[in-house]
Order: C-alpha cells, then structure tokens, then sequence
C-alpha cells in the first residue's frame, strides 16, 4: 500500500467567465492584486506545473521548489512523488512555511497549470483557489480552459469579491473550494 500523501494538493488558477486559462501560452489578464495574491499563497510551498507554463514564466519562481512536468522528463507521477519527499527531507526553502503549519497541518504542493495539468489533477486535488474574473476576453478568446468545478464534489467555502483592481477595471473574486465530504 502507498503512503498517505504528506501534503494537501491544492490547485490554484485564474478563470474568465467560462473557465477561460490563456491564450498563446500566455495569461489573459494583468491582475496586479492577483499575482500579490498568488505570491502570497505559494510562497514556500512546491509548485507543480506543465512544461508549456514553466516556458510561459521565463524562469523558475523564487523562494519556491518549481517541479517542472514533462512526458520526456518527470512524469505527473515522478513530480508528485518529488513534492512529497521534499517535504518529507524538509528541504530548506520549504522550512519557514513547515515551521509555522499548526501541529497535525499538512503542508500544500500547488498544481500552477495549464490545461493539460490541471485536467489530470482535478480528481485528487484537496482544494481549489480560483480567482474568478468577470473582464471581457482579449481579442482572440482563449484556447486553454480550466475543467468545470462540479458543485456536488466542490463546495465554496471562503470568498472574497473585489469590484475592481487598482489597475485593472473588471470585477473579480478570490474563491476556494473544498473538497465535499463523502455522502455530503
Ligand atoms: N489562468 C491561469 O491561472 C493559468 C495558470 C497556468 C497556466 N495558464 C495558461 O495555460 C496555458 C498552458 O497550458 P497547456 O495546457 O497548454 O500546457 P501545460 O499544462 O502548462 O503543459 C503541457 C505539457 O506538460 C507536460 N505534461 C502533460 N501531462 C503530463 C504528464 N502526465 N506527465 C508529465 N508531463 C506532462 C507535457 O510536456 P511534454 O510535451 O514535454 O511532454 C505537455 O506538453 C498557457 O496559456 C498559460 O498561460 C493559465
């Protein structure tokens, strides 16, 4: 039998109205409160993300394990065990953020995207913090999409709604969703 998994996987993305994720590799908005959001969460924690995002971000996030998935390279399942025996050696960037978890709190691997990652994780993620964005699409649409939150498995469960950004004019919500209990 495997292990219990030492973390809480969460995926965190950013959605338009109809779960729209990127268009030609790259994000649809500029939300500065957004990225500070997802610096916030991410900081010290493992990050797993496709290749094609990776190549999107130029160069690996600092003060955080950046696993980098490839069919070629490290499988969803070779970076999954990866997370997990970062935290369990408790590899110093983790540190800090192993050092203020509450006793009996798992530490969180975030799934960072795109498409084809979020799509294979969904069904064992623990938690989802979606950043919903009302905006117009930029001229093009998209052509990556998150994969549809099922409000019988996924319960909202904080919220908080912003009517706009300091730069940016569309109204948008930070939502997490947890996982609903069996028979709930
Ligand atoms: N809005 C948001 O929050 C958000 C967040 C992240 C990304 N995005 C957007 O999403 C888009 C990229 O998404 P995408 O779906 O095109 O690509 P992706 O998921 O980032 O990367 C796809 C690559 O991941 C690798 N891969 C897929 N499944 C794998 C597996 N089971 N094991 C190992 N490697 C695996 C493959 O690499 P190989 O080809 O090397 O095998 C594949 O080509 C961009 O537009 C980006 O801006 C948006």
């Amino acid at each position: 039998m495997k292990p219990e998994k030492p973390y809480k996987l969460a995926l965190i993305a950013a959605l338009g109205p109809n779960n729209e994720l990127g268009l030609d590799n790259q994000l649809l908005w500029h939300i500065s409160e957004d990225l500070r959001h997802f610096k916030t969460m991410t900081m010290g924690s493992v990050l797993l993300m496709g290749r094609k995002t990776f190549l999107s971000l130029k160069k690996p996030l600092p003060g955080r394990i950046n696993i980098m998935l490839s069919r070629s390279d490290v499988t969803l399942e070779q970076g999954l065990e990866l997370a997990a025996r970062h935290i369990r050696e408790q590899d110093p960037v983790l540190q800090p953020t192993l050092e203020q978890l509450p006793k009996g709190t798992l530490p969180t691997v975030y799934v960072i995207g795109g498409e084809q990652i979020y799509r294979q994780t969904l069904q064992m993620a623990d938690v989802l913090y979606i950043t919903h964005v009302q905006a117009p699409l930029p001229e093009g649409g998209a052509d990556v999409f998150f994969p549809e939150i099922d409000p019988t498995i996924w319960q909202e469960t904080a919220r908080t709604d912003h009517e706009s950004g300091a730069t940016f004019p569309y109204p948008f919500s930070f939502v997490t969703y947890e996982r609903r209990a069996i028979g709930e």
